[in-house]
């Protein structure tokens, strides 16, 4: 890939790009990691099913400039493009979503710039999930660069739901067929009902295990 390299402002090639960006996906990795760890200890559980990280392709970084009309340099991947790396934490529950969310907007060396909540506010498709663009400080030898990563946390059930959606989606260029779309939806709703049902059991049964504690 050719990409016009803009020199004066930090970064200045792919490969410092992917880089950085991989560090910044480690840092979050590692700050999930222990979040979990300590979880388990405190509540004898782990909010955190997997997690599944990437950096964005050239390929699709220059079509995405290209589509927002920018010019594929090194400095306007860096401005404008909020997903070269990118995250997908998947828990167990909907209420671990927004435990997970607090946690990360609390640690002190992340900063979040911006925030989708498509849980509480679906998209029309019925596509749920907590977005987050962060930036979270990579320390080079000679400077610090606070870099830029897109959260995406959600439940399994949601997770399985968009994987199918987004292949039907690219399928179709974005022009499924209405019953498709439709069935698309009627999917959804059971995804919401589904991770409602499995929150209220999973309540049901931690208050039953309280109770049989011994004091
Ligand atoms: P992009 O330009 O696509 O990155 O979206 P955006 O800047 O409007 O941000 P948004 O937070 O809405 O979406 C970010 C990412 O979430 C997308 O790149 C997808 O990975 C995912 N996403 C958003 N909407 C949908 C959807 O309707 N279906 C699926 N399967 N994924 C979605
Ligand atoms: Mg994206």
């Amino acid at each position: 890939m050719e990409l016009k390299v803009d020199r004066g402002e930090g970064i200045e090639s792919w490969r410092e790009v992917t880089l950085i960006y991989t560090a910044a996906l480690k840092q979050i990795e590692t700050k999930m990691g222990i979040l979990n760890d300590e979880f388990q200890h405190v509540h004898q559980y782990n909010p955190i099913e997997h997690i599944k990280s990437r950096i964005k392709t050239p390929e699709s970084i220059v079509k995405k400039l290209k589509r927002n009309g920018f010019e594929s340099t090194i400095d306007n991947m860096v401005k404008y493009i909020n997903d070269i790396a990118g995250i997908r934490i998947i828990c167990s529950f909907t209420s671990d979503i927004f435990r997970i969310a607090e946690m990360i907007s609390d640690q002190r060396d992340i900063k979040v710039i911006a925030v989708k909540d498509y849980i509480t506010f679906p998209k029309a498709s019925g596509y749920k999930s907590y977005h987050m663009i962060v930036t979270v400080p990579v320390y080079l030898s000679d400077r610090t660069v606070d870099t830029k990563v897109e959260i995406q946390i959600r439940t399994v059930a949601m997770d399985f739901w968009a994987s199918l959606e987004h292949k039907i989606h690219y399928k179709f260029e974005g022009d499924a067929p209405d019953h498709i779309k439709n069935e698309l939806i009627e999917c959804a709703r059971m995804v919401s009902d589904l991770d409602n049902r499995m929150l209220q059991l999973n309540e049901e049964i931690s208050a039953i295990s309280r109770e049989k504690e011994p004091r």
